[in-house]
């Protein structure tokens, strides 16, 4: 998929499956590797990302069965070093690092790629390993790390709140010896859903959800099977495509508890939102959203990944709406996209935008710059006046399954050319 032809003037309507989470799935395939016997995890995506994961662990010498359900077998590993083929392309393969820390006590890999949106070191995973009892070098931009005997259980304050360092601290700390505190922990569903799992197979973890995570390390970890949680991401994605489109979109299989920042953002625009066990509503017939303001912060906030389509949203929304980015550095890069098809859209202090909503956008070329991006520029050629086509939608398929499939079945004209 290069290009897509997004044909505009449209009203989403209709009901949608929700995926399993991209963010719980990708580090919950690298934490199968602590343990040597099988694991089996269903709602696994099938996304870019995930299959660059699997490549990832077929070359260190895991034995993989993917066909809906995915089948792990970690016991012949033999391969400790990550190559920078494989693991510049996506972010989450530094979780490979805690795993064989903990389990092999060495590893070698290149520093992570992933999407562009800001600097994105890695320090907090590295001090986090470190406190552990790692020894790391960094040398070329190769991280090479090992631990004489096993990992220690450690007090950790995190300086700032890293879901990607907490889940490298989390998942080496279960074989380590003693007691870890994660104290300032991140508290994202994703989360949850890996302590849950990394508990299936025999650790010790407790107060995941919570800003104080609590883990005895355990000698060894059993097999075990796991269905990740949904996507709370594609879901909000969705229900931000029935407001901006003045729609009714139904979204099923997923967890509302989740979405609860970004359900209480979607009412103040004016939104009537019913919720169930595994689905939410939402209903935005005849009527246009109203302009929102909007702080990104580490969850239960509101989630730096559904800025970009709430940009979108306050774009064809009555009033002024303020989005201000808490998390990176450099997550506006689409606005000029936005900006292209018409939106009043300025950007302030690198860290803020201020958009003057009007009542339509108009089509033109655009170009994605990262994952979420892609999702808000196609849902703008779906509500814009003429056909959008849209660029560089490789970024798409790395973290959402089906999406033109999904909205052409929901009323939106989307080619793949
Ligand atoms: C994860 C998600 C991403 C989401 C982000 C924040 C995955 C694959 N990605 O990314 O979709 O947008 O959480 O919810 O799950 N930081 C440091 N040093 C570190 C690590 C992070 O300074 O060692 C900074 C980052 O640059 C960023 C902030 O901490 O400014 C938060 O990043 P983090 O929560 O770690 O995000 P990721 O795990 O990369």
């Amino acid at each position: 998929m290069s290009k897509l032809y997004v044909e505009g003037n449209k009203s989403l309507n209709g009901n949608v499956i929700i995926s399993g989470s991209k963010n719980a799935a990708l580090p919950i395939l690298f934490m199968s590797i602590l343990t040597e016997e099988k694991v089996k995890i269903s709602n696994v995506p099938n996304l870019t990302d995930i299959n660059i994961a699997l490549k990832l662990l077929i070359y260190l010498g895991v034995k993989i069965k993917y066909n809906k359900i995915l089948y792990i077998d970690a016991s012949s590993i033999n391969i400790f070093y990550a190559p920078y083929h494989l693991i510049k392309k996506i972010r989450a393969s530094i979780w490979i690092l805690g795993p064989l820390l903990a389990r092999f006590g060495k590893a070698k890999i290149f520093l992570p790629g992933g999407c562009k949106i800001g600097n994105r070191p890695v320090d907090l995973h590295l001090n986090g390993l470190i406190k552990l009892g790692a020894t790391i070098t960094l040398k070329n931009n190769c991280i090479d790390a090992y631990v004489k005997g096993r990992l220690q259980g450690k007090y950790i304050f995190m300086k700032r709140i890293s879901v990607g360092a907490t889940i490298t601290i989390m998942s080496a700390a279960t074989l380590a010896e003693g007691f870890t505190i994660i104290d300032n922990a991140a508290r994202e569903p994703e989360i949850v859903d890996i302590a849950k799992f990394l508990n299936t197979l025999g650790a010790n973890i407790i107060g995941a959800g919570s800003n104080k995570i609590y883990i005895k390390g355990v000698i060894k970890l059993n097999g075990g099977t796991h269905k990740i949680i949904p996507d709370r991401i594609e879901t909000g994605t969705f229900l931000v495509a029935a407001a901006a489109s003045q729609g009714l979109i139904t979204c099923h299989e997923t967890e509302p508890k989740h979405l609860n920042s970004i359900l209480m953002k979607l009412t103040e625009a004016g939104a009537k939102i019913k919720t169930g066990k595994d689905w939410i509503q939402l209903d935005m017939r005849g009527k246009r959203p109203k302009s929102l303001h909007i702080h990104t912060s580490p969850y239960p906030g509101f989630p730096t990944d559904m800025q970009a389509q709430f940009a979108l949203l306050n774009s064809i929304s009555e009033g002024i709406g303020t989005i201000t980015e808490t998390i990176f550095d450099n997550r506006f890069i689409y606005t000029s996209e936005l900006i292209n098809m018409g939106a009043k859209i300025k950007v302030q202090n690198n860290n803020t935008i201020i958009c003057h909503g009007i009542p339509k956008l108009t089509s033109s070329n655009v170009f994605c710059s990262d994952l979420r991006a892609s999702a808000t520029l196609i849902l703008a050629g779906c509500i814009a006046v003429g056909l959008t086509i849209v660029h560089r939608t490789y970024h798409l398929i790395r973290g959402y399954e089906l999406f033109p499939d999904k909205l052409n079945q929901l009323g939106a004209d989307i080619k793949i050319i």
